[in-house]
Order: structure tokens, then C-alpha cells, then sequence
């Protein structure tokens, strides 16, 4: 099993559409393992979006995640991080099909709602940054046999 993390960033939170971003994750068969509504700090968007300081883009990026608050989650489930990642679409929304969050909801590359960890290595340390250990819930449902063959 894999765990990602995944943001509503601060135009999905501000847009309502927080409900409707759990639900597809929800309904796919993925399980909540940890949840908090947060407005991140600077110091907190620099270590979470570390590989793209320096870019252009990089500036708008900060000013845009530390405008409102935003809903951090884990999910967990099989392949999390890379079906979560295909959930919400293509970086740009307008590269993403309808059917995604992205392809769905948003139309502007700096204002796409949602973040979802790009691998291993990038979900272990967001995990990190947002929630400590005990603030994760190792927990199993009685419809996971129906969700997770355990192959
Ligand atoms: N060319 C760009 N112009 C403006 N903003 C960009 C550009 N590329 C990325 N961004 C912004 O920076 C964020 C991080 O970029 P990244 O390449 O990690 O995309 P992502 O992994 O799809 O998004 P996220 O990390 O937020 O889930 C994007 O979600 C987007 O808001
Ligand atoms: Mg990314």
C-alpha cells in the first residue's frame, strides 16, 4: 500500500469544492488516513515546493499556496500516488480530460486546485512536512476485501 499526500489548495477551498475532491478519492476506493484544514506558511510552502524555487514561476507559486487555507489529507490504497496523480489530470488543465479534477474544475495552470505527490520519495517527505506520525490513523474498513484483492 502507498500513501500520498494530497491539497486542496487554496482556490479549491475558496471555490467549495473541498466535498467534491474527497468524494472522487473516496468513491474510487482509496482510504483517509490523516486530515487537517491549515493556511501553510511561507516557510512551509518553500520546503513543500523546494524543487521549483528559482523558477520563474516560483514567486506566483508561494503567493498563491499561502493565500488561504488549504485542506492537507493522506490517502492510501494501492498505487495512491500515481492514480491519485491520473484523478486530478495534467499539471495544466487545460492539457487534462474532462473526468479529471483539473479537467473539470479548472482552466489556468497557477490556479488548478488541487496538489497530489509525483512519487515515493516526494510523498514520504510532504507526509513529513504536514502531519507528525501520531496524527496518522493506521486503520482498516470492512469493504476494503471488496476494494483490495491483497495480490
Ligand atoms: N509553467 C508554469 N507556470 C506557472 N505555474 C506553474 C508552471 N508549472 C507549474 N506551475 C505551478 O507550480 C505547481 C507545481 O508544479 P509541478 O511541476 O510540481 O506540477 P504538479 O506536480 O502537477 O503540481 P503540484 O505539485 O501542485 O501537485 C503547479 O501545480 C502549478 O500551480
Ligand atoms: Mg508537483
Amino acid at each position: 500500500m502507498e500513501r500520498t499526500l494530497v491539497l486542496v489548495k487554496p482556490d479549491g477551498v475558496q471555490r467549495g469544492l473541498i466535498g467534491e475532491i474527497i468524494i472522487r478519492l473516496e468513491r474510487r476506493g482509496f482510504r483517509l488516513v490523516g486530515m487537517k484544514f491549515l493556511q501553510m506558511s511561507e516557510g512551509l510552502a518553500q520546503k513543500h515546493y523546494g524543487e521549483h524555487e528559482g523558477k520563474d514561476f516560483y514567486p506566483g507559486l508561494i503567493a498563491y499556496i499561502t493565500s488561504g487555507p488549504v485542506v492537507a489529507m493522506v490517502w492510501e490504497g494501492d498505487q495512491a500516488i500515481s492514480l491519485v496523480r491520473k484523478i486530478m489530470g495534467e499539471t495544466k488543465p487545460s492539457a487534462s480530460p474532462p473526468g479529471s479534477i483539473r479537467g473539470d474544475f479548472a482552466i489556468d495552470v497557477r490556479r488548478n486546485i488541487v496538489h497530489g505527490s509525483a512519487k515515493e520519495s516526494d510523498a514520504d517527505r510532504e507526509i513529513n512536512l504536514f502531519f507528525r506520525p501520531d496524527e496518522l490513523v493506521n486503520w482498516s474498513r470492512d469493504v476494503d476485501r471488496w476494494v483490495f484483492s491483497g495480490e
